[in-house]
């Protein structure tokens, strides 16, 4: 019995060193233009389940997937099989926007405070909520904060990782961040949220049309035309689309655009390439598309 437990302890402990800081080509591997890495998420929620999985979080999950947003909220993600870690790594890295949620038995996870560690170390922007819990509880460690870090020391659990913990935690507690005790503070916070994600994915669609008449249909169409096509030919990697003047190709992709774009890291539209070249501008379009990239 003995050797099983401290077995399982030993694994955990490997699995949370596994948890090391994003390399330059961590992130290169989910550049939205692989094929074979899965598609970056815009929000990455950190969260103790028994506290808030079917409270907060879940509204916060819900709201922002509602708008299109790809939400990154452990176990409606994961997948039995998948490798823990390296799932949880490319959802943190790839991530636009972290949301740390400080509850009352949050400490208590591991999970969470290595989590909190990774999210810190990638330099993403990370939203902390307080939830039922102070910020001085945990830039301070105190009550159930305390008593976690207590049991850790006393059984000799995660020793070499506690410290770094407590500065994530300390350093956490500064960044400005939502407080959450009542309903209708947690409305309040829900609507702050999506102004942040909003703000953070810089997304702000394109202007279409003035009255579109069957764009979802063409967009499906061509999706599916497209997905057909690059399953046979799968090093495809750009579309162009031929037609008669003004029946409406401009008009197709900035809808396709819109319906995509929050589903990447990065992306860019550029008008009018036509006219660019004709007034030698290629290499200002050019400067845009890294920039946006
Ligand atoms: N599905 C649609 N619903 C409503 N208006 C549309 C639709 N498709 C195109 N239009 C309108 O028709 C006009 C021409 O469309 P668009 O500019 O997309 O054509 P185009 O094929 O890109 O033309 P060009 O070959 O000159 O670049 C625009 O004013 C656009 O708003
Ligand atoms: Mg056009």
């Amino acid at each position: 019995m003995a050797s099983t437990s401290s077995q399982s302890e030993i694994e955990i402990v490997n699995v949370f060193d596994a948890l090391a800081p994003p390399s330059a080509s961590a992130f290169a591997s989910t550049s939205a233009t692989s094929s074979s890495s899965p598609l970056p998420y815009n929000v990455f929620i950190n969260h103790r389940g028994p506290d808030v999985k079917h409270k907060l979080a879940t509204d916060i999950y819900n709201v922002l997937t509602n708008m299109g947003f790809k939400v990154f909220l452990a176990s409606q993600d994961l997948h039995l099989g998948d490798f823990f870690p390296t799932e949880l790594q490319q959802a943190m890295s790839s991530s636009s926007l972290h949301l740390a949620i400080f509850s009352p038995t949050y400490a208590k996870s591991p999970w969470c405070l290595a989590e909190l560690s990774f999210m810190l170390k990638t330099g993403t922007p990370i939203i902390p909520i307080f939830y039922r819990v102070k910020p001085e509880d945990i830039r301070h460690l105190k009550g159930t904060y305390a008593d976690s870090f207590l049991e850790y020391e006393e059984k000799g659990r995660y020793i070499h990782k506690l410290e770094e913990w407590k500065k994530a935690l300390c350093d956490v507690s500064f960044y400005k961040g939502e407080i959450v005790n009542t309903d209708e503070e947690k409305r309040k916070v829900l609507k702050n949220i999506v102004n942040r994600v909003l703000e953070v994915t810089n997304i702000v669609p394109l202007e279409v049309a003035k009255y579109p008449v069957g764009l979802e249909e063409l967009v499906a169409d061509f999706e599916m035309t497209v997905s057909e096509f690059v399953k046979i030919h799968s090093h495809v990697q750009v579309v162009g689309i031929w037609g008669m003047g003004g029946s409406g190709k401009t008009t197709l992709t900035k809808e396709l655009y819109n319906k995509k774009c929050s589903f990447m890291k990065n992306s860019s539209f550029l008008f009018d390439i036509r006219n660019a070249a004709k007034k030698n501008e290629l290499p200002k379009m050019q400067m845009q598309l890294l920039k946006d990239l």
